[in-house]
């Protein structure tokens, strides 16, 4: 049977062969037995749904096994045959070139080089899931090929609800992911809830089909390091020679060493397990590895003496080397974290002083031993890093709920006011002031005819028009400007691509539509193929989160989630290929609210016209939002957006003179 064959049969009427478990590749960490026998049953008879019944009474009781074995039901004998990345668009068989553009991304999250746990169906984050099972997966790509450019499709955490009537103006998607009535939205719901098939964690671009690999993060983690490092700078020196410690070389985590060596300091990131820090190596990713703390802190005291840019992974664990390099007096001159302590029950973070192995099986075996034992590691880390921060460690939350945890956990991380930490997080410091409430962001995009040069030639027009708009920049943007056009140049060299031909840069909402109609233009005049645009959810105006992306929000609406909703509704009318909204995405479940949108440009003037609509909503929205919170650079941006676009009219805020605040009686 041809690739084009087997995606349109869906979930085939002859059973497939069980596929054995392969050893070599990553798997999700079994998951909590959470499910209580009847709804063990539920949770089968949920799977059975899929299939006919002719075949129940050889799934039934392998689909308990699955269940029983890791917690969740994968339906592992449906993974198909053929090889799994994003193929040219025409490869696939569709009736709307939209639909074919959106299987392409989804196979792209799902390819071995670019998933984390590609047979769990998990693209990143441990547990970012683009469907919860094979069945969803093989009738998703089966009503993608048959969907019509006057159809939707409605995807529930995975599961395709149906294709429905709607029109070309319409998104052909929309998605929805992890959407839980809010009392039910605490961690262990998600586990049940997953455990039981109806629901799914979507991260932020796992679920929604927009993951492009770790370069995704480097960008965004450059920008962090490089500003962080100019923060600490006194007399405008550089990072060279000081050190940037922190942990993870997972899916998003493993951008830190590379953004380290672009930002030129001394990275030395811990991670516990094996395979993430060999395959990081083997990437290109990380240049050193080092497995014992004495070698790795002579090999730090020699890159600090000579200066080196060099990045070190170490194969232990985090806390380890904070108590150590405190203990040798080693100064970090900047500190983070990246476990996925959105996750800190089921393997986000591992207990220091037990082997990956033993906590992969303790929390299994006993949750609540494990968890424990997570707590007293993070205390304990906590503990160090304070020491270390009491002698001139710039220590930031890297969105990964660190400082959240901890502080659930009792550590001393609170700040007097008792609702914000004692140290900022990155958004509260570096990337909301800076890049968010001017409106720069992840945008990013992907050529779908899979070429390389298709990769060149959209680099080549995204630098033509920064270098445009540099001519002519305020000055309170020029920065951002220049990183980004330093970026876009060296992207190509710093090779950066898994998977699909992607490219990530950091714009504006002026650079947004002025990059995406040069794509657009040039696709009409067949200098290159089809373009998907799309971003992170971690943008300007895609999430609500009140400990990251909205951290730099101060006047209570942190906690409110309008921004991510309105987002998502006013993208889907004005011209998204594919919207998703997803509770959790980062920082964890029932924490935060993202979106984000996919768009096809294929060279004609309803993409042009889309691309602008759609692309100035998608970044103003936030702005209107930051600058009705006071944020000054936003007012800034919001300013500046009025006076030059007809037709929007802002809500903007009244000062309020801050002797008349604080002269009121308070009681
Ligand atoms: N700030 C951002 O821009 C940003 C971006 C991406 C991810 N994040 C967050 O960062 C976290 C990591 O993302 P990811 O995709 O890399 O996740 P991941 O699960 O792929 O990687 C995390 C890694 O940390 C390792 N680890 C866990 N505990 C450890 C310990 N005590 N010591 C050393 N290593 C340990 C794990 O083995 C794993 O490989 C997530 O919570 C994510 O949401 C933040």
């Amino acid at each position: 049977m041809t690739f084009q064959e087997q995606i349109l049969q869906g979930i085939p009427d002859a059973l497939p062969q069980p596929k054995p478990y392969d050893t070599t590749i990553s798997h999700a960490p079994r998951r909590k037995d959470i499910l209580s026998p009847d709804e063990k049953k539920l949770a089968v008879r949920n799977a059975l749904r899929y299939f006919d019944p002719k075949h129940h009474a050889v799934l039934a009781p392998e689909f308990y096994e699955e269940l029983v074995t890791y917690g969740r039901i994968y339906m592992y004998r449906f993974r198909p045959d053929y090889a799994m990345h994003a193929r040219p668009l025409h490869d696939y068989p569709h009736k709307s070139l939209q639909a074919a553009a959106i299987m392409l991304m989804i196979q792209n999250n799902l390819d071995p080089a670019v998933a984390q746990h590609p047979h769990e169906l998990i693209t990143y984050g441990g547990n970012g899931a683009v469907f919860q099972n094979w069945a969803q997966y093989r009738l998703t790509l089966q009503y993608l090929a048959n969907l019509t450019d006057a159809q939707t499709l409605h995807m529930y955490s995975g599961h395709p609800m149906g294709a429905f009537p709607s029109s070309p103006e319409a998104p052909r998607v929309v998605v929805t992911n992890g959407m839980m009535i809010p009392n039910y939205s605490k961690p262990d719901d998600w586990e049940k809830y997953n455990a039981l098939g109806v629901t799914q964690y979507g991260q932020m671009t796992a679920g929604s089909y927009m993951y492009i690999g770790p370069q995704g993060i480097v960008h965004g983690t450059t920008i962090t390091v490089l500003n962080a490092g100019r923060s600490i700078s006194k007399t405008g020196e550089g990072l060279e020679g000081k050190i940037f410690l922190t942990s993870g070389l997972g899916g998003m985590s493993g951008a830190q060493p590379k953004a380290g060596n672009i930002a030129r300091c001394i990275s030395v990131v811990a991670e516990v397990n094996g395979k993430a820090v060999h395959k990081r190596h083997e990437q290109g990713w990380v240049d050193e590895i080092v497995s014992d703390l004495d070698a790795l802190v002579s090999r730090v005291r020699k890159a600090q003496a000579g200066k080196e840019v060099v990045s070190l992974a170490y194969h232990g664990n985090i806390v380890d080397v904070w108590e150590r390099f405190d203990k040798e007096n080693i100064y970090v001159a900047l500190g983070s974290d990246q476990t996925s302590l959105h996750n800190p029950w089921a393997g986000g973070y591992y207990p220091v002083g037990q082997s990956l192995e033993d906590s992969n099986a303790l929390m299994v075996k006993d949750p609540a031993k494990f968890k424990a034992q997570v707590e007293e590691s993070l205390r304990r880390q906590a503990t160090s890093i304070a020491k270390h921060v009491a002698k001139g460690t710039y220590f930031f939350d890297y969105g990964n709920a660190f400082l959240l945890e901890a502080s659930r956990a009792g550590a001393d991380v609170m700040a007097d006011d008792g609702i914000n930490f004692r140290y900022p997080s990155y958004v509260q410091d570096i990337m909301g002031p800076l890049c968010f409430d001017f409106g720069f962001g992840p945008f990013r995009w992907v050529c779908t005819s899979g070429k390389e040069s298709d990769l060149d030639f959209t680099d080549q027009l995204a630098a033509d028009v920064l270098q445009e708009m540099a001519k002519d920049t305020p000055p309170e943007i020029q920065q951002q400007l220049h990183d980004n056009l330093q970026w876009i140049t060296q992207a190509k060299t710093n090779k950066l691509v898994v998977g699909s031909k992607a490219r990530i840069l950091y714009a504006n909402s002026e650079g947004r539509i002025k990059i995406a109609t040069a794509f657009n233009d040039a696709i009409a005049a067949g200098k290159i193929g089809a373009v998907v645009l799309g971003r992170d959810h971690h943008d300007v105006s895609g999430t609500d989160s009140p400990y990251r992306e909205t951290s730099n929000i101060y006047d209570g609406s942190r906690f409110t989630a309008d921004m991510a909703i309105h987002n998502v509704i006013g993208d889907s009318f004005r011209g998204a290929t594919w919207v998703s909204i997803h509770n959790g995405g980062g920082v964890g479940w029932g924490e935060v609210m993202n979106g984000g949108f996919g768009l096809l440009l294929d060279g004609s003037e309803d993409a042009a016209r889309k691309l602008k609509n759609m692309l100035f909503f998608d970044v103003n929205n936030g702005i209107a939002r930051r600058a009705w919170a006071r944020n000054e650079n936003a007012l800034w941006t919001a300013r500046q957006e009025q006076h030059a676009t007809p037709g929007l009219t802002l809500t903007v805020p009244s000062r309020v003179d801050n002797n008349l605040i604080d002269n009121l009686p308070t009681a």
